[in-house]
């Protein structure tokens, strides 16, 4: 099972659908190829480091690091069923605990239903957002031996920018229903509890740390605490490929080919996509006829589709979009692991609303408990972002608000019971095989399309060479400061050599350069730019002891890179003078 998190901060270009390739222009060369390179030496280190352990489940609070950002869609669920439950968002965290025989703590995977949207989507530099700085500082803490994995739960309509909504111009409360400022949705933006004013620079990185850190204390009391309750019992799985467009339910209804309605164009309030819809928009006339014009031109949607679907109205009907390739996915991986007597974790393809969640969580044990799986007080987790990508899950009544998370919502009203309907028979076979869901077939691979120019030339001014410094770093820095160099560098397609790092803190130790700090922590950064048609200058900086402690000592930056010249590639790298 490979779960993701969502960030607007990642690397895109690798997923095999049109729409999931749209901002990135096609496939990027090369992302693909990376991303399961590092996978794949994952999961073979986890694989050469097996020995016995304990499983611990635990469950703790964490209040305040997360909103309802259709909080209109929620309230459509059944009054009976809101009752249920203290709020529109989950505040449990879940956690599974590794220790070893010696009782130590190895790694940890924590759920917390919450976004990884701190960083906004105006940002340019590669994060792991308030999931991936989470991870970061609780293995900073724990020493080089442990992992932390903080996965994404049923945070569909969960948003981390816990100052709400407000529209930016006046500071005024957004209208409610269709997310806008006097008809202008683009002033309509949800902030994190860092940014102290609009306009504020560095608040969306002050909101990563503070809903991260959240993250963090919140999975290491869990850990701490001594009340997890170890699962024993063999590890048990189903997975089948199921082709999502056809699923008949047990009433009569069924699912549809996929399609986006127009509030998936009005993206949310973390981050907004476009003026031309509004969330909640349910007419197929709007006010302006460019839109419906430029649908037809795409593809008209069908009216078998448009019946399906109803009452969505189809902006895109990427289901029966097929050129160059499927514009949505239409067969996805379901999987479902059982970890001893106590623990399951459903691995879902989609983001999945709160509420979704809920219904899919208790459904699924239900039938594990019925069947006498797993013991009746057992934990049930949603391990959302799975093995594929398939947009939005919202229940049957948030489906009919049709804000972005119901638009998001590929196959139809009934997505959710499709879904239950398919996981309950998974987790019924394991005591009844005839329950069985064949194990299916995975999408056929197309061959990607990339628009992007690939890297041709890089070059350096006449006397200057790749790795040479053009600003050098102050003699003397102090915590508090950010140090920054400026190299001479080349494009960072196809990356910094190696399973190397773009940029390194170096420190000397006994004589020798050791790496202090990376391009993946958090105190660092790297810049690139184009300078010309070939020539590249990237800007290294270093916020000395932000996040980690910096002794008194001998300094450096390195910068790494790959120069291109007509298809050849040659590594290269270079460092600032040192300093104190
Ligand atoms: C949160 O966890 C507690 C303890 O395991 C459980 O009783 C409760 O049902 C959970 N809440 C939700 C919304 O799942
Ligand atoms: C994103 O955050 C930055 C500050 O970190 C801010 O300048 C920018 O306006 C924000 N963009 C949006 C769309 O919220
Ligand atoms: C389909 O779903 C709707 C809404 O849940 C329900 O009212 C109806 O009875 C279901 N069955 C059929 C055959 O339409
Ligand atoms: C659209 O939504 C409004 C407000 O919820 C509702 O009154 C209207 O009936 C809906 N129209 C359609 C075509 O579903």
């Amino acid at each position: 099972m490979i779960s993701a998190t969502h960030t607007h901060s990642g690397p895109a270009g690798y997923l095999d659908q049109v729409l999931y390739q749209v901002t990135s222009y096609g496939i990027v060369p090369g992302e693909r190829e990376a991303l399961a390179a590092g996978i794949v030496s994952a999961i073979v280190a986890a694989h050469n480091d097996l020995s016995a352990s304990s499983l611990e489940i635990g469950v703790g609070q964490l209040f305040d690091a997360n909103i309802n950002r259709s909080p209109p869609s929620y309230l459509a669920n059944p009054a009976e069923e809101r009752a249920l439950y203290n709020g529109n968002t989950d505040t449990n965290m879940t956690q599974l605990a590794v220790r070893d025989a010696a009782g130590n703590l190895r790694g940890a995977a924590s759920w917390f239903a919450v976004h990884g949207t701190s960083m906004n989507n105006t940002n340019d530099l590669v994060s792991g957002d308030n999931k991936g700085f989470a991870s970061y500082l609780w293995e900073l803490a724990q020493g080089s031996d442990f992992v932390a994995a903080f996965g994404q739960t049923n945070a569909g309509d969960v948003s981390p920018n816990t100052n709400g909504p407000v529209c930016q111009d006046t500071g005024a409360p957004c209208d409610g229903g269709k997310e806008s400022c006097g008809g202008n949705i683009l002033l309509c933006i949800a902030h994190g509890p860092g940014f102290t004013s609009a306009g504020d620079l560095g608040g969306d990185f002050a909101s990563t740390r503070i809903i991260g850190t959240k993250q963090f204390e919140t999975a290491r009391e869990i850990a701490a605490s001594g009340t997890g309750v170890t699962t024993t019992g063999p590890v048990l799985f189903r997975h089948a490929f199921v082709d999502m467009t056809d699923v008949v339910l047990p009433d009569g209804n069924h699912t549809c080919k996929p399609a986006m309605g127009y509030s998936f164009a009005a993206g949310t309030t973390d981050g907004v996509a476009t003026q031309i819809a509004w969330q909640g928009d349910n007419t197929t006339n709007y006010d302006n006829p460019l839109i419906d014009i430029a649908r037809d031109i795409l593809h008209p949607p069908s009216a078998e589709l448009t019946a399906c679907q109803a009452p969505k109205p189809i902006l895109l009907a990427t289901g029966e979009m097929t050129f160059p390739y499927d514009w949505d996915p239409h067969v996805l991986p379901l999987q479902i692991f059982v970890v001893g007597r106590k623990f399951v974790i459903i691995g879902f393809p989609s983001e999945i609303t709160t509420m979704s969640g809920r219904r899919l969580r208790k459904s699924t044990l239900d039938a594990l408990i019925a069947g006498g799986t797993v013991d009746a007080d057992a934990h049930i987790v949603i391990a959302g972002l799975s093995n594929h990508y398939a947009s939005y899950v919202t229940t049957f009544e948030e489906y009919g608000v049709q804000r972005y998370e119901g638009a998001s919502t590929l196959f139809g009203p009934h997505t959710l019971q499709a879904y239950q309907s398919l996981f309950s028979q998974m987790a019924t076979s394991f005591s009844d095989p005839s329950a069985s869901l064949a194990p299916g077939t995975p999408p056929a691979d197309v061959k990607d399309l990339s628009f992007i120019t690939a890297v041709v030339l890089d070059t350096t001014p006449i006397g200057s060479s790749f790795g040479a410094v053009t600003i050098q770093p102050p003699a003397v820095a102090h915590t508090g400061d950010t140090v920054t160099a400026t190299f001479q560098c080349s494009h960072p397609r196809p990356g910094p050599g190696g399973p190397g790092s773009f940029m390194t803190v170096d420190v000397l130790n006994g004589g020798e350069w050791a790496v202090f700090l990376d391009d993946a922590g958090w105190d660092t950064k790297f810049h690139w730019k184009r300078e010309g048609s070939s020539e590249s200058l990237c800007v290294v900086t270093w916020n000395v002891g932000a996040t980690v402690n910096v002794p008194a000592g001998t300094y450096r930056l390195t910068y790494n890179g790959v120069h291109t010249t007509f298809g050849f590639h040659a590594s290269h790298s270079g460092s600032t003078d040192a300093f104190q």
